[in-house]
């Protein structure tokens, strides 16, 4: 595994000159005021209307910004203020702890879950300027994922961090479940197929902490990289700072109060058979204050085999990746990801 860990003794911290693991080269320097990616808000409270009019230029806005990048905004989500401000509050809470008490939850080399800084991960060739804490969701009703692993391995004091992020990822995945609805219509197939495909998601949840850094012309919060994962439904605070790759060269994300980015995965790509796109992406970091976004990722339960429906395979566009099962994506792309290379291409 590439994973390796380095030691740097303290949190990041504002220093006037960065460490140079911090330093990216100057093919990946980022540019800190690209200009906006238009990418379409779509109402969801319209799409689950079932108004056919309403339905038919919703998936025709959806098609056209998946065929070209994979990335658009939901609004009208239903999703309660409150809890994405509590979760919020949270992440702050957490990421001002202590770096001891968030060690207590340290990530270790090879796994999916727990507090991880000063990292290379799959994504990098340098040190990304950020804490990140992940955990597991399980859509199985007979199980509290969240907090219980919370409660088990830092006790009665978070519970209540433990039961606010149980309530986020249920509320994430049932808004996930609808966007695949919405994916299926846009494709022409059933509104249920990839409903029923990712029923029992065995999903991750992401929390990102990116502090302000005093060199961001030369840093990055996240290096470029493609998801993975089936579908990434994230929440930006109001700093700016995802940026995608799009048409030979990078555009922003505006952050938008109210809506969560949506964006396609490698996984997802592949139930599509290759129509709809995982883009390459990034996380910039500013000289100024935190940014703080909330990634829920869609994962497949690990038993099921992606393979796109029939009626998306066909003489025109017949089919361009093997089946394969999500836990063996994930321990390719854990070993061999590169972010110039398609995943799924160099996969088959
Ligand atoms: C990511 O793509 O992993 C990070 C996105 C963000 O923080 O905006
Ligand atoms: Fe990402």
């Amino acid at each position: 595994i590439e994973v390796q860990q380095v030691n740097l003794d303290a949190p990041l911290q504002n220093h006037s000159n960065i460490p140079s693991e911090f330093v990216w080269p100057d093919d990946e320097k980022p540019c800190l005021q690209p200009p906006a990616l238009k990418i379409p808000p779509i109402d969801m409270k319209a799409f689950l209307s079932r108004d056919p009019e309403a339905v038919a230029n919703i998936c025709a806005e959806v098609s056209e910004a998946c065929k070209k990048h994979g990335f658009f905004l939901v609004v009208n989500h239903g999703v309660d203020k409150k809890l994405i401000e509590k979760a919020h509050k949270l992440i702050d809470a957490f990421f001002c702890m202590e770096l001891p008490e968030k060690q207590r939850l340290q990530r270790k080399l090879g796994e999916h879950c727990g507090f991880a800084n000063s990292f290379i991960g799959r994504f990098s060739s340098k040190l990304p300027w950020k804490e990140t804490l992940s955990f597991h969701y399980s859509n199985d009703k007979s199980t509290r994922t969240v907090e219980d692993y919370f409660l088990s391995s830092m006790g009665e004091d978070f519970r209540e961090f433990g039961s606010v992020f149980q309530e986020y990822c249920e509320v994430m995945s049932n808004l996930s479940l609808e966007i695949t609805e919405l994916l299926g219509m846009s494709l022409g197939v059933s509104r249920e197929c990839f409903r029923d495909f990712f029923e029992d998601n065995e999903s991750v949840m992401r929390l990102n902490y990116y502090p302000s850094c005093q060199k961001p012309e030369v840093a990055l919060g996240t290096g470029p990289h493609c998801d993975p994962t089936s579908l990434t439904v994230l929440h930006q605070d109001q700093v700016e700072g995802l940026q995608v790759f799009v048409d030979g060269r990078w555009y922003s994300v505006a952050p938008k109060e109210d809506a969560f980015v949506v964006n396609i995965g490698d996984t997802f790509m592949a139930l599509t058979n290759g129509i709809f796109k995982s883009c390459l992406h990034r996380a910039i970091v500013n000289n100024q204050i935190v940014r703080k976004s909330l990634a829920f990722f869609l994962c497949p339960h690990k038993d099921k085999v992606v393979t796109p429906p029939k009626e998306l395979i066909t003489n025109e566009n017949p089919k361009k990746y093997p089946d394969f099962t999500w836990p063996t994506l994930l321990e390719f792309t854990q070993l061999h990801y590169r972010s110039d290379v398609e995943t799924l291409d160099a996969f088959s």
